[in-house]
């Protein structure tokens, strides 16, 4: 396509232009915007990049795979992971509060981001070399909400992270400043992003660990992982792909009921299925999933995910419920 042809052309001319000599770094998040934003940003100037992946341990199945595996070989992109999976489950030990999750996940993800992004500056500086970048997904609507800008524009000036080191600063490189989401899908396919990715639903950044109602455990990842990737297999085997916005999919983990399995009793934890049709996210209404296909994913999340004994679907617009429940 001619028009994403030449925002791709006219983006890696900027970016070459600004960037020069100097490297780059970029925070992998494994969704949409991170990763077009940092394909087009290698399109442009290859190892001078250098992307940041961390794995904090509420992702859902494959995710680390996808990013580690699948798009490292189809871009081609230097990629260092860090495993901070134990870091962020000591963190959330004990929390049940939701807001309170998000705040030490956040934290730790931006504490984890900072100890990488300062290790490589020195890495480089042992090789003559400065990082001088950060990379960033912002789009066009995030330029609108945050009240900035003509949304044209490629760099900002001096941005410091937070709580790097005095004497480490990066100037932003926001190569999707000006576009919607789906002239970004657009391009990230142009760029030969893997299409899991490219077409991947909205995932919260504090991911399964706000779907787990109550402590966050390595056990109840676990099974909200094995539960969760049933119901996306199945949705998407049913086409609904399109129709459903995004389908969380909630472990009550402090919830049990008494079942029945074979001659004996279980008494397991239910999931909840939270499958929502929207535009923005803003409002929403719980979508419409035939009845065979809420049956499939009953049927194989209770037989497949021993500690659930329970499906049940959230039939609530938004408002008043949000999307996610917590
Ligand atoms: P709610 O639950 O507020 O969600 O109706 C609206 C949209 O935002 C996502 N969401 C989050 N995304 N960090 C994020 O990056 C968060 O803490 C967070 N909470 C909710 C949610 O998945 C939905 O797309």
């Amino acid at each position: 396509d001619w028009t994403n042809a030449s925002v791709i052309d006219e983006q890696i001319d900027l970016i070459r232009e600004s960037v020069g000599s100097k490297n780059v770094i970029c925070a992998l998040s494994g969704g949409v915007d991170s990763s077009v934003a940092a394909a087009l940003v290698h399109k442009a100037i290859g190892d001078q990049l250098t992307c940041v992946f961390v794995d904090h341990g509420l992702l859902r199945e494959n995710e680390r795979e996808q990013v580690e595996t699948d798009y490292v070989n189809s871009i081609g992109v230097r990629l260092v992971t860090i495993d901070a999976r134990e870091r962020f489950l000591s963190e959330l030990s004990g929390v049940t509060d939701p807001e309170l999750k998000r705040k030490i996940i956040g934290r730790e993800f931006i504490r984890t981001f900072e100890t990488a992004a300062t290790d490589l500056v020195l890495e480089a500086k042992d090789e003559g070399a400065e990082i001088g970048f950060l990379v960033q997904g912002t789009l066009y609507p995030d330029v609108v909400e945050s009240g900035g800008g003509s949304g044209t524009a490629n760099i900002k000036s001096h941005h410091n992270v937070g709580g790097l080191p005095d004497d480490i600063t990066f100037e932003l490189i926001e190569p999707l400043r000006a576009l919607f989401k789906d002239e970004v899908r657009a391009i990230g396919r142009e760029l030969g992003v893997p299409e899991a990715i490219v077409s991947r639903q909205p995932f919260p950044g504090p991911g399964l660990g706000i779907r787990i109602i109550g402590e966050v455990t390595e056990g109840r990842l676990s099974v909200l992982r094995r539960a969760d990737a049933i119901a996306r297999e199945e949705l998407t085997k049913a086409g609904l792909d399109g129709e459903i916005w995004q389908c969380p999919v909630v472990l009550l983990a402090d919830v049990r009921s008494v079942g029945v399995q074979g001659d004996g009793r279980t008494y397991g934890h239910p999931v909840v299925l939270r499958p929502v049709s929207s535009e923005d996210a803003m409002t929403a209404d719980w979508t419409r999933v035939p009845y065979d296909v809420l049956s499939v994913i009953s049927n194989r999340i209770t037989n497949e995910v021993d500690e659930i004994n329970r499906v049940v679907l959230d039939v609530t617009s938004k408002p008043p419920g949000t999307i996610e429940w917590e």
